[in-house]
């Protein structure tokens, strides 16, 4: 659904975006993780046909934002990290303007306003001027406009920035709903735990470059290609270790009272076999955990002046 090739960016002498290259699948849900000034807002410009690329392409939906940018912005729904609102109006107002603006039917133009208000949980806050909306209301409304069009690409510059915890949780849930109704949604911000829940995809951004590409877990696995299970068992521990120590694929083991924890190298797949072998011995097996990647350690070991 999206596809950038090559992406260069130059403010003057000063190259903000170097090479980037990313894919979006449909129906997706895309984190651009990166610290500030990575370059994620100059992209995501590019991507929205607001600023042309020094070189390389970008392409939505099969069409290029340079060649093509008005079918580029019927697609897409663009959500700014910045963004004004027109303060002296209501809140339905405000969404039946942008349905104006966007040439829909007058009218369904009621009804679509309704819909997004209905999506976005502000239909209690419909009569509010815009004025008095707080900053996380104002993030909804923002998000309810990208939406009156009926996108089928979101692209979110931060869009939780500022918002409060609850607020964030009920916003991760609804880009979720927005992905099973078949949106593709790219989606931007600092910090990767905030995002790796909910995206199947993320691209690791840093200083312009992308740094590494992929599902948090491909990522994880190409930087550390061990993973740590603990393996509960009714019985024998200590014997379950020296047998485990004899496998090559296995890279340290330890027993702690009924639990054995091990290290192994290699894929997925070694987990299921290292069990298959303990069964085999006859050691009772209870239960197996693996040891989820730390994605706090993990963002710091990828942005950790990998790139000169
Ligand atoms: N109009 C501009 N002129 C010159 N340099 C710019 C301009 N816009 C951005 N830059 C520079 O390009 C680099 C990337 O900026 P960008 O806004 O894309 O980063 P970002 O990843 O969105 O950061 P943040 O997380 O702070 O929003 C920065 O070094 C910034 O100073
Ligand atoms: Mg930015």
């Amino acid at each position: 659904m999206i596809e950038v090739k090559g992406l260069h960016k130059s403010y003057g002498g000063f190259e903000a975006v170097k090479d980037v290259s990313f894919q979006v699948a449909p129906g997706t849900v895309f984190g651009f993780i990166g610290p500030n000034g990575a370059g994620k807002t100059t992209t995501i410009r590019m991507l929205s046909t607001l600023l042309e690329p020094t070189a390389g392409t970008a392409l939505v939906d099969g069409h290029c934002v340079v060649n093509y940018p008005e079918r580029v912005r019927q697609i897409i729904g663009y959500m700014p990290d910045r963004f004004g609102v027109y303060e002296g109006i209501q809140v339905w107002e405000y969404l039946e303007f942008f349905a104006a603006a966007y040439k829909l039917p007058r009218g369904r133009r009621r009804a679509i306003a309704e819909e997004v208000m209905e999506l976005t949980d502000l239909t209690p806050l419909k009569e509010k001027l815009v004025s008095e909306l707080s900053k996380g209301m104002r993030q909804r409304l923002c998000l309810a406009k990208t939406l009156i069009h009926d996108p089928k690409v979101l692209i979110l510059d931060e869009p939780a920035a500022g918002l409060d915890p609850r607020a964030r949780i009920e916003f991760r849930a609804l880009l979720v709903e927005l992905s099973r109704m078949g949106k593709t949604v790219f989606i931007s911000s600092h910090i990767l735990t905030e995002l790796s829940g909910i995206c199947q995809e993320v691209g690791i951004i840093e200083q312009g470059q992308i740094l590494a590409c992929g599902s948090v877990e491909s990522i994880a696995r190409a930087l550390s290609p061990s993973r740590r299970v603990r393996i509960r068992v009714l019985r024998g521990a200590a014997e379950a270790v020296e047998w485990l120590k004899k496998r090559p694929e296995v890279l340290e083991a330890a027993a702690d009272g009924e639990t054995v924890r091990a290290t192994l190298q290699g894929g997925e797949e070694v987990v299921p076999e290292i069990v298959k072998y303990l069964a085999g011995l006859d050691v009772p097996i209870a239960g197996l955990e693996q040891e989820h990647h730390n994605l706090e350690t993990l963002f710091m070991q990828i942005t950790k002046g990998a790139v000169a």
